[in-house]
């Protein structure tokens, strides 16, 4: 069993990826800590108690950021992508309990210290919490088993300008915090999270098992499927981003890793938030991250399918 806390912005493919740890054997899931991202830390609790309540799971959920460490949160949230709720405009359970009152941060940093060398964290959202940690204890760095985080491009494009991803775009400088922390990061970018896609065909499978976590999930997922569409024509499914991160910890060898040294562009007008890796066969400094480049698609996907929903 793996200790992990997964830290999420729910988010439709962070729901899929909370399906996917939440059921795994593999993991012992802490916690799930939230943050702003696809929508605010609020909602994305919301979503995140929402989901765990399909699941029908008692995980407790700690809130964290609400705002990137040094820029202002526009409140600019994904809602072409995920919804005005987040969740596909499907957000609409009835909670029947709250949130943890302990910090996400906080939480974090007792667990890791708890369990040295134990502690894997998945980060699936924005990197703040994790950085708010390590500048609050930056011990940390060397107590966690290891950063497994969901997020940036070094050899394709990124998805919300031509460079930059997402996740890090949100807040870049929390991003490259971490990268600069001494903590073991294991990046899944979209140089792999691109070829796992989750096919359309997948969701009458899921519908036809009549349960409410299966509907929900083909809801929800379709919503997300059709903006896929939308922006990138011709193709065959959406983005499993978030639970191919939880799937490199449940099972390494779906990834390829390259030891690299990658930094973030903090200032670049037309790059910010670029994840630039140094590929050259002599670079200067020292690797700070082990970079997926290659993912046995066929096999993730089998294995994601099977135990999710
Ligand atoms: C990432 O951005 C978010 O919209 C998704 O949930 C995922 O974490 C993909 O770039
Ligand atoms: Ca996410």
């Amino acid at each position: 069993m793996n200790p992990t806390i997964l830290d999420v912005d729910t988010g439709i493919d962070d729901a899929l990826a909370i399906a996917y740890a939440v059921r795994s054997p593999a993991l012992e899931v802490l916690g799930i800590t939230t943050c702003f991202g696809n929508v605010s830390a609020e909602e994305a609790s919301c979503n995140t108690l929402t989901v765990l309540d399909y699941l029908e799971s008692d995980i407790p959920v700690y809130q964290g950021a609400g705002e990137p460490l040094f820029r202002k949160y526009l409140g600019e949230k994904a809602v072409a992508i995920h919804g005005e709720d987040g969740l596909g405009n499907r957000a609409d359970r009835i909670l029947k309990r709250g949130i943890e009152k302990q910090h996400a941060v906080d939480f974090m940093i007792e667990q890791i210290k708890r369990r040295p060398g134990e502690v894997t964290l998945v980060c699936v959202g924005t990197m703040t919490n994790l950085a708010l940690a390590l500048m609050k204890a930056p011990e940390i760095a060397g107590l966690m088993k290891r950063a497994v985080i969901m997020g940036g491009a070094v050899t394709v494009p990124g998805n919300v300008t031509p460079w930059a991803e997402a996740n890090i775009h949100n807040d870049p400088e929390a991003a490259e915090w971490l990268f600069r922390s001494s903590a073991p990061v294991t990046m899944v970018g979209l140089d792999v999270t691109m070829q796992t896609l989750l096919p359309e065909e997948e969701l009458d499978r899921w519908r036809r098992k009549n349960t409410p976590l299966a509907s929900f999930m083909a809801d929800i997922s379709e919503f997300y499927i059709q903006c896929y569409k939308r922006n990138y024509p011709g193709i065959r499914g959406c983005g499993l981003h978030d639970p191919l991160a939880v799937g490199a910890v449940i099972d390494p060898t779906f990834v390829t890793t390259v030891p690299m040294h990658v930094q973030v562009d903090l200032e670049g007008s037309l790059s910010l938030a670029r994840t630039i890796g140094d590929r050259r066969e002599q670079p200067d400094r020292r690797p700070n991250a082990d970079v997926c480049l290659t993912v046995d698609a066929d096999r993730f996907l089998a294995h994601f399918l099977e135990n999710t929903v």
